[in-house]
């Protein structure tokens, strides 16, 4: 595997070295389409959160400044996104406000009905099969839950066609192929919106 598909693969599961360098640029390197996304959300208070595909820890940080009454679950399949996730968000771990749990997107290890706001930023193009992963989304949101799936690809730009050639098991989707996932799991109140002039996509749905 040549050093560049090595690289960007740890976008999907990030290991060893190569997968804390490139953890090291992930909260940066997606902050402006994270905040882009949060703005996105209608006026909530969760008491509870969960931000999936976590990644770094940036996005369950800035739910637990934007939400100062909720607690923020914050879950990846990766060791060392957890580990990072962790450390990120250390103070308010301490403070009992923040957990970074280790689990797969397709198989949450909730009880039914234990958040109200579900979020997803640039992690769905790895999940394994999405209706089956919003399936599992829909099942741990109470009713009136709310689920963000935030991505810095539509699914058609020339960037993306790029990074799905290079990340095995990489799946760029539309707004459109979202939302019918999305309705397939269950989920109403189904809106998708695209940035002005970037190919970043949000898209809000309820339980
Ligand atoms: C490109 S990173 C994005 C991280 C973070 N959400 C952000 O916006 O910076 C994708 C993350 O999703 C995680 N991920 C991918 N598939 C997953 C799955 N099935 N379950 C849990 N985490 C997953 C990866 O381990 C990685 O940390």
């Amino acid at each position: 595997m040549g050093l560049m598909k090595s690289f960007f693969s740890q976008t999907r599961k990030p290991e060893g070295l190569l997968g804390k360098m490139m953890l090291n640029g992930m909260n940066p390197g997606h902050a402006k389409l994270t905040d882009w996304g949060f703005g996105h959300l209608p006026a909530l208070a969760p008491a509870n959160a969960i931000d999936i595909g976590c990644g770094g820890g940036r996005n369950a940080g800035e739910l637990l400044r934007k939400y100062p009454r909720a607690h923020v679950t914050a879950v990846d399949y990766s060791e060392l996104s957890v580990a990072k996730a962790r450390d990120y968000n250390r103070d308010m771990i301490a403070a009992g406000r923040c957990d970074v749990r280790q689990g797969d997107a397709s198989n949450l290890a909730f009880p039914d009905a234990s958040f109200d706001l579900a979020t997803a930023f640039e992690t769905v193009y790895f999940w394994p099969g999405l209706e089956k992963c919003f399936g599992q989304v829909f099942r741990v949101l109470k009713p009136g839950g709310i689920f963000m799936i935030c991505n810095e690809s539509d699914g058609t730009d020339a960037a993306s066609k790029r990074f799905e050639g290079i990340i095995d098991g990489m799946k760029c989707y539309t707004v459109l192929q979202i939302e019918a996932a999305l309705r397939a799991a269950g989920f109403s109140g189904i809106s998708g919106d695209h940035h002005t002039s970037k190919p970043w996509i949000a898209v809000l749905a309820k339980k």
